[in-house]
Formats: structure tokens, C-alpha cells, sequence
């Protein structure tokens, strides 16, 4: 086991993770279950935001309250999968500026390629918080996450679903300053670097295109 992963064990999460492994889970279960996760994931990875103190008036007595302190948030999705856990944490942070990584996994070879890159200019100023429900072989997660860092991105969190060991020593290798967020640890990869027993393709599960 590494070191560098929080696995959110709340039973809301865990629940929702089980009715969403289900094969015969319909596409819009599916999509709902990993929108209502990312609303659970948010709240877990947001724990430490730094907060500030404000002045307000209640209408019974003025008092100090706390805020935010104003940490700008940049929520990152791994397309196109990533998508259905940005939609979940939108519901809790819309303001939050949002980046978007077009990688795919070549099938020969599981190396992950860049075909779209679209993210906010000021990354370096925000706190971001890449998502993708699997960090499988760990390829397209550390890809993401070192195209981030050369565009200035500092303060980088990983939320996925799902991981497996070998998935987070790699990316640990890779980015050990990078903390991981996951919903569950899972037990290995199959030869087609699925995770086992995973959720299957969860691009094709939320779209429903096969
Ligand atoms: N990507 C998926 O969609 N599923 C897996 O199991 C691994 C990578």
C-alpha cells in the first residue's frame, strides 16, 4: 500500500460506489451515482481550504464569521470520463474555474496521448483539483498532472473513484507531492489495464456508448 492516498470511506460514498459496480446498473443510475459522489467528493477534498474571518450582522447581534479565505479553486477533468464527477462537485463549487485534459489511452501500448488542453491562465494562483474516476495503470493521471505543472500549476490534489496499487506507486513515483483522493482501492489490473474488479469502462458507462 502507498502513502500518498486518503480513501473516503464515508457510507454514502461507499454505498453509491456498490450500486454503481453493478453490471446491470443503467446509464442513467450510472451517471446520477457518479454526480452525487463527486458532490461527497468535493466536500472530503475541501476539508483543509484555508478560512478567514468576516464581519456580518445577524439580525440579532453583529459577529465575526468564518469565510473562505479566498483560495481560488480550478477543478480539472480528465475527459471524457472526468466529466461525470465535475458535474457532481460543480453542485457544491460554482465558481470554481474549470480546465479541461483530452487524453486517451493508446490500446497498444497504454501510453496516454493529448489530443485536447484547455485550462485557466492563472493555474499557478489556484488550487487544483484534477478529477477522473480511474487511476488505473497511473499513465494518463501522471500525463495530466506534469502537463498541469509546466503550465504553472502548483497546489495539485487527484480525485479519482478508483485506483489500485500498482496505479498509485506509480503516480506516487511520479508526483509524490500530488495527494490522491479515492472512494475505493481496488485490486489489481486485467491484461486490457482494467481495473479488477473495478466498474469496467467508465467513459463508455456514463455515456452509454456501448
Ligand atoms: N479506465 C476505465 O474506464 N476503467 C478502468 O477499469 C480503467 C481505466
Amino acid at each position: 500500500m502507498t502513502d500518498n492516498v486518503t480513501v473516503i470511506s464515508h457510507p454514502l460514498v461507499q454505498h453509491k460506489l456498490t450500486l454503481m459496480r453493478r453490471k446491470d446498473a443503467s446509464t442513467a443510475d450510472f451517471r446520477r451515482l457518479l454526480r452525487e459522489i463527486g458532490t461527497l467528493l468535493a466536500y472530503e477534498v475541501t476539508q483543509d481550504l484555508p478560512m478567514a474571518t468576516r464581519d456580518i450582522e445577524t439580525p440579532v447581534a453583529p459577529m465575526k464569521a468564518p469565510v473562505l479565505a479566498g483560495k481560488k479553486l480550478c477543478l480539472v477533468s480528465i475527459l471524457r470520463a472526468g466529466d461525470g464527477i465535475l458535474e457532481g462537485m460543480l453542485e457544491l463549487l460554482p465558481s470554481a474555474r474549470v480546465g479541461h485534459i483530452g487524453l486517451y489511452r493508446d490500446p497498444a501500448t497504454m501510453v496516454a496521448v493529448e489530443y485536447y488542453y484547455k485550462v485557466p491562465e492563472d493555474l499557478c494562483e489556484r488550487q487544483i483539483i484534477v478529477v477522473d474516476p480511474m487511476l488505473a495503470t497511473g499513465n494518463t493521471a501522471i500525463a495530466a498532472v506534469q502537463r498541469l505543472k509546466e503550465s504553472g500549476g502548483r497546489a495539485i490534489k487527484f480525485v479519482c473513484l478508483l485506483t489500485v496499487p500498482v496505479g498509485l506507486a506509480a503516480f506516487r513515483d511520479a508526483h509524490p507531492d500530488v495527494p490522491v483522493y479515492a472512494a475505493g482501492i481496488d485490486e489489481r489490473l486485467n491484461d486490457h489495464g482494467y481495473i479488477v474488479p473495478g466498474i469496467g469502462d467508465a467513459g463508455d458507462r456514463l455515456f452509454g456508448t456501448k
